[in-house]
């Protein structure tokens, strides 16, 4: 038994995201689509920011890094350069008995986890989406949906190159949609059909790849932890030879303690010079490097940091939430780092009426300048505050009546529920020190 514990069971997170307006299932009025999910007004802020944390950790904040935006649908070659066509597949089973489909790499034994009955034969299932382009529906107009964003990135290499002068080391980073078509999609937003990566590709001289691959696994582990996961519920796994992507010589998964248990959350591979060796000899393009000190030429390495939004999402998500005793009841608090919380402050007014609602709404109106802004003047202001506990939101300002005298407010901490008079002249720079990060 791991000594570890998950923060809350995933029934609490789905409850809270649906309830709250942070993750709803797709079409839902049509009864939904399996593995599909569409991110709310809470949701989309908070995906939104975790992207932002990444872009600014990895490109903004380095000069060694710089961004990419690629199109989801590319030409049906790249695949088969990458190896996705042959390769890009998991081992499928059909129960004889109940017809259930299963990973055969997830299940234990040779007969069906559901029923019992018997298994069929293993076969290979590519999980790559097929779709056609233009009018036509025949063989010659498939094209796929992008099972990862990486190849967009190798196939601008000269690209990047030639319009950035970078030198190696150097890397590029994307976020986007990728999609595949998984036997078995679960655990809520954790294993998706449809799911969006946050990827780099860090271009190194062969022979420092190693050592640079270190440095990339700890910081990518630091980020989590920097943005408020419990350094308990984070591991380091190190993949087996026989576990390895077709393309990587070493790969470690940063993992998460979802309540189903230690699951992946990021991988880091090294994927040597596969990719660009193979892009160049399909596409009879040079895509190698000229490294004016040693004046030669040669293809460089590839670290590959790769991470879920989703998943990251979910596991910022469920390491937040905390349930604390308060008097008789149970305060629902998410402990989200002030970079992520979909909104950094809420306005609650004491009262509906003027002119104490022309001060609140003024106070909202600057404030919306520099943050997202919740104005909530509806029921006790206990009850308020815990509607703001409950998603995250890390100040409250109350308005009070005693404000329309001395033009000061109440800003009340999420976390230590201290509460600090503040002059609202001096609110947003209050504010600003508050929440810089
Ligand atoms: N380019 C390398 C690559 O795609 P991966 O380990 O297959 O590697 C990287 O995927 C990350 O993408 C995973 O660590 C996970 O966070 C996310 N991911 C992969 N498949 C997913 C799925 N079906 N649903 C949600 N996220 C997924």
């Amino acid at each position: 038994m791991s000594e570890v514990q998950a923060t809350t069971t995933m029934e609490k997170i789905v409850s809270l995201a649906k309830r709250r307006g942070f993750i709803f299932q797709s079409s839902e009025i049509y009864g939904g689509l399996n593995s599909c999910w569409d991110y709310g007004p809470l949701g989309v802020e908070l995906k939104n920011n975790v992207k932002r944390a990444w872009w600014r950790k990895v490109v903004q904040e380095r000069d060694d890094m710089v961004g990419l935006d690629a199109s989801i649908l590319m030409h049906p070659r790249v695949w088969e350069a990458s190896g996705h066509v042959a390769g890009f597949t998991d081992p499928l089973v059909d129960c004889k008995v109940c017809k259930q489909r299963f990973r055969a790499d997830h299940i234990e034994g040779d007969r069906c986890p559901a029923c019992g009955g018997e298994l069929t034969e293993a076969r290979q299932f590519n999980l790559m989406f097929k779709t056609f382009m233009g009018p036509v529906e025949d063989s010659a107009a498939v094209v796929f949906m992008r099972p990862e964003t990486a190849q967009g990135i190798f196939v601008n290499f000269n690209n990047v190159l030639t319009t950035t002068r970078m030198k190696l080391p150097f890397g590029v980073a994307q976020i986007g949609k990728s999609f595949r078509n998984e036997i078995t999609p679960g655990n809520f937003t954790f294993r998706t059909r449809e799911f969006e990566q946050m990827e780099i590709e860090y271009f190194v001289k062969p022979g420092t790849d190693e050592e640079i691959h270190r440095q990339w696994i700890e910081q990518r582990f630091q980020w989590y932890i920097d943005l408020g996961i419990s350094k308990e519920r984070l591991r380091l796994r190190e993949h087996a030879k026989d576990e390895l992507a077709h393309y990587a010589k070493g790969c470690y998964d940063i993992e998460y303690y979802f309540p189903m248990g230690w699951s992946e959350l990021e991988g880091i591979a090294n994927r040597t010079d596969f990719d660009l060796k193979r892009h160049s000899e399909f596409s009879g393009q040079r895509l190698d490097y000229f490294d004016q000190e040693s004046n030669e030429h040669y293809v460089p390495y590839v670290i590959e940091p790769s991470a879920g939004a989703d998943r990251g999402t979910l596991a910022f998500l469920l390491d937040a939430y905390h349930e604390e005793p308060d008097k008789d009841e149970v305060r629902v608090v998410l402990k989200l780092h002030r970079a992520l919380a979909p909104y950094k402050v809420a306005i609650l007014p004491l009262s509906k009426k003027e002119p104490l609602v022309n001060m609140a709404k003024g106070i909202e109106k600057e404030l919306r300048k520099y943050w997202m802004v919740d104005y909530d003047d509806s029921k006790a202001i206990g009850r308020r505050y815990r509607r703001q506990d409950e998603i995250g939101t890390p100040y409250c300002v109350t308005v009070d009546f005693q404000s329309l005298e001395d033009q000061a407010v109440t800003v009340r901490d999420r976390d230590t529920m201290e509460q600090e008079r503040v002059p609202v002249a001096e609110l947003s720079k209050y504010l600003w020190e508050k929440l810089a990060w």
